[in-house]
């Protein structure tokens, strides 16, 4: 089966799924859950930081009651937020996030961040530039996190943004090794050294904000220079006129066949649809080749300024290579 990948949990994950990320309206994202669903998306990624899981449980515990999709069908992800990195945080997340989503365990849990902040730095929402706990053990909570599993509460285990020393470090170290690692990737930034390093060790990466988030300034301040968006790049535009497919549709396509999960963002229904059908057309050697070489070279610039200053004095420093 082509839609899914194999873990070295054992379980098997779809290998695209709806991004949950920054719908803003409650009823927006229970529409994009409907329309997901039926479009036969089973992925559904979200985190506690997100602050939607109550809406997914809401939407996909509707659709289990009508026995329109089952238990063992579903793929959920949610995330150990920046603020409960501590060992007895990780119960405490993970039974909140569980009862949010209406469930009694999770397919993937995921460590959000690999830094820490204090609880109190993010009353408001907001990190502050002080707020850094810098007593964080990725190996304690890790261990934590391994319990849970055992327990049934989360069937696999995995870790977001993490870069390639954290994740070896994991897997060196720990009894479970990481069988995800969610990062930033797409044409733009597209991590070779570490989806190599990753293949190697047998942990599937998922690729977040898969389109280059259209519209987002990020990509161009960072690089230094404006940057078009991805779909609109003349050689993506142009391949994708030779299938007869969208520019999200070859720009998705071209990261499912570097055999990498994706997770778009989309609240249309016509977009959520086309978002998933990209597995009745394959791009030849030398489209792949040709958009290989649309990669900036971005490894290392990315992370350091979108997320929170004062975290230089973190164990954990430098985040060089998340994004
Ligand atoms: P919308 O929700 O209106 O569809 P990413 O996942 O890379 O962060 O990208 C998400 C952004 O891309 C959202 O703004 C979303 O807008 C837009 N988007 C999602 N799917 C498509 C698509 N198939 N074509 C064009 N834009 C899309």
């Amino acid at each position: 089966d082509v839609t899914k990948l194999r873990l070295s949990s054992g379980a098997s994950m779809p290998v695209v799924g709806l991004g949950t990320w920054q719908v803003t309206q409650d009823q927006e994202l229970e529409a994009a859950l409907d329309a997901a669903l039926a479009a036969g998306y089973r992925h559904i990624d979200t985190a506690t930081i997100y602050r939607n899981e109550h809406l997914i449980g809401k939407v996909i515990s509707r659709w289990l009651k009508e026995g329109r999709v089952k238990r063992e069908d579903l793929f959920i992800t949610t995330k150990l937020p920046v603020f409960g990195m501590r060992p007895a945080d990780v119960p405490d997340f993970l039974n909140q996030s569980l009862a949010k989503l209406q469930l009694d365990y999770v397919d993937m849990y995921l460590i959000h961040m690999p830094f820490a902040v204090k609880r109190e730095a993010y009353e408001d929402g907001r990190i502050s530039a002080d707020g850094t706990d810098t007593t964080t053990d990725h190996l304690a909570i890790w261990k934590a996190m391994e319990a849970e599993q055992k327990a049934g509460r989360a069937r696999s285990l995995g870790v977001s943004n993490f870069n390639e020393s954290q994740v070896e470090h994991l897997i060196k170290n720990a009894a479970v090794p990481p069988a995800n690692l969610q990062i930033e990737l797409h044409l733009y930034h597209q991590q070779k050294a570490i989806v190599d390093f990753c293949k190697k060790n047998n942990v599937a990466v998922t690729a977040y904000s898969p389109l280059g988030s259209p519209g987002s300034k990020w990509l161009s301040l960072i690089s230094g220079k404006e940057l078009p968006d991805l779909l609109s790049l003349p050689d993506v535009v142009e391949i994708a006129a030779r299938h007869n497919k969208t520019a999200a549709q070859v720009v998705l396509r071209h990261t499912v066949q570097r055999g990498i999960i994706v997770i778009p963002k989309s609240s249309n229904p016509g977009r959520i649809q086309q978002n998933i059908d990209i597995f009745d057309f394959t791009l030849s050697d030398s489209e792949m080749a040709k958009l290989d070489a649309l990669d900036k070279g971005l490894e290392g610039k990315l992370f350091d300024m979108k997320f929170i200053g004062g975290s230089e004095r973190h164990p954990e420093y430098p985040w060089t290579a998340l994004l």
